[in-house]
């Protein structure tokens, strides 16, 4: 892993050759042209979007930040985060690797990579010992992007893994020994505490919750937080709740800014000023085996999670977040995390 601190160089550009427009440059007065259907051409547009958007060069970790996407309330933007935030953070130079640490294999589906039954999978990282590079491929159209698949092989690895020798230690030591360079891990967790989140939450520095803006966002979280608390006790010392996402923010419900409320007044500083909108586009994205950073990269779907990203970037390297897109128009609360939760 990589241990060198540095600055990204010029944000990596994915697609090499001409572009329309040169970054920065304002041509937005006039109706932007339909959208091509050619995963060159989206991929283009992508690029130039994300180019411009940051026209800055965002910071990288000094060393590999692992982290772990969970909760396990099924259905709040676990997958939807992870894949999309992966694809912003490689945009935005960084080189990342997901590994789908959920028997549905949803996180390798919305990246498109092959993960039928007979591919190399991270089941086999964890029940066999497998090393990891062999078993990661690298994701279509994103450049520095890449993903350890899960098959359905994964769903009985919760019983197989019980008679293991370190059950719970198994995806740490398959991280530990690959020696690839890398800025970031994310790691899809499914919604459930048992052994394969466990591994996830022993293999990971920090946990990163996706909330979804819905009625009951807190229920479940206090469990979550306890496990957090009690892999960190016995056997990560160093984990630790570094990022709240808000995620399918209806900005036009008193509901969606009443949830952001609390969740801001439960959490205080761990929460993102950024927040993911409700966005159809992020929902029919995986269906064509993309991130809505490919499948529509000017939408705001795919705007908010390259500002997710650039937050989380900045903020992991201590520097000040601007505030540069609030697509949520919730408020910033510093209040003391975690406190009556159940
Ligand atoms: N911002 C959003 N706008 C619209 N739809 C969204 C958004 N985020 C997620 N979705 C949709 O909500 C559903 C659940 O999202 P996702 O699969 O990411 O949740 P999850 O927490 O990973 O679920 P599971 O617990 O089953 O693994 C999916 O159909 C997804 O496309
Ligand atoms: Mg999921």
């Amino acid at each position: 892993m990589r241990s060198d601190a540095n600055l990204a160089g010029p944000v990596a550009d994915p697609v090499p050759g001409p572009r329309s427009e040169s970054p920065g440059e304002d041509v937005s007065r006039e109706t932007p042209p339909p959208v091509d259907d050619t995963p060159f051409e989206h991929a283009a547009r992508l690029a130039v979007q994300a180019v411009g958007r940051a026209g800055e060069v965002l910071p990288r970790p000094a060393q590999t930040r692992v982290m772990v996407v969970a909760n396990q309330k099924g259905g709040v933007g676990k997958t939807t985060t992870t894949v999309n935030l992966a694809a912003s953070l490689a945009l935005h130079g960084a080189r990342v690797l997901v590994i789908d640490l959920d028997p549905q294999g949803n996180a390798s589906t919305a990246l498109g990579i092959d993960h039928h039954a007979d591919v190399p999978s991270i089941y086999d990282v964890l029940v066999e010992g497998r090393p990891l590079l062999e078993v990661v491929q690298p994701v279509p159209d994103v450049e520095g992007l890449f993903c350890a698949p899960a098959t359905i092989d994964l769903a009985g690895a919760e019983i197989e893994l019980v008679s293991l020798v370190a059950r719970e230690s198994r995806l740490q030591r398959a991280i530990q020994a690959y020696q690839q360079p890398l800025d970031y891990i994310l790691i899809d967790c499914p919604p459930s505490l048992g052994l394969l989140t466990v591994n996830a939450l022993v293999a990971g520095a920090e946990v990163l919750i996706p909330i979804q803006c819905e009625y009951y966002a807190l229920e479940g979280l206090g469990q979550l937080l306890r496990n957090v608390d009690l892999v960190r006790a016995h056997l990560n010392p160093g984990l630790h709740v570094s990022t709240i996402l808000l995620t399918m923010y209806d900005g036009r419900t008193r509901l969606a800014s009443q949830v952001a409320e609390e969740v801001r007044s439960h959490f205080g500083n761990e929460v993102l000023r950024t927040s993911i909108p409700r966005s159809v586009r992020i929902s029919e994205a995986p269906s064509y085996g993309q991130t809505v950073l490919t499948y529509d990269p000017g939408s705001s779907g795919a705007l908010s999670y390259l500002e997710a990203a650039r937050e989380i970037a900045l903020r992991g390297a201590g520097m000040a977040y601007d505030g540069h897109a609030s697509m949520s128009g919730a408020q910033h609360s510093t209040a003391s995390m975690a406190e009556g939760i159940q």
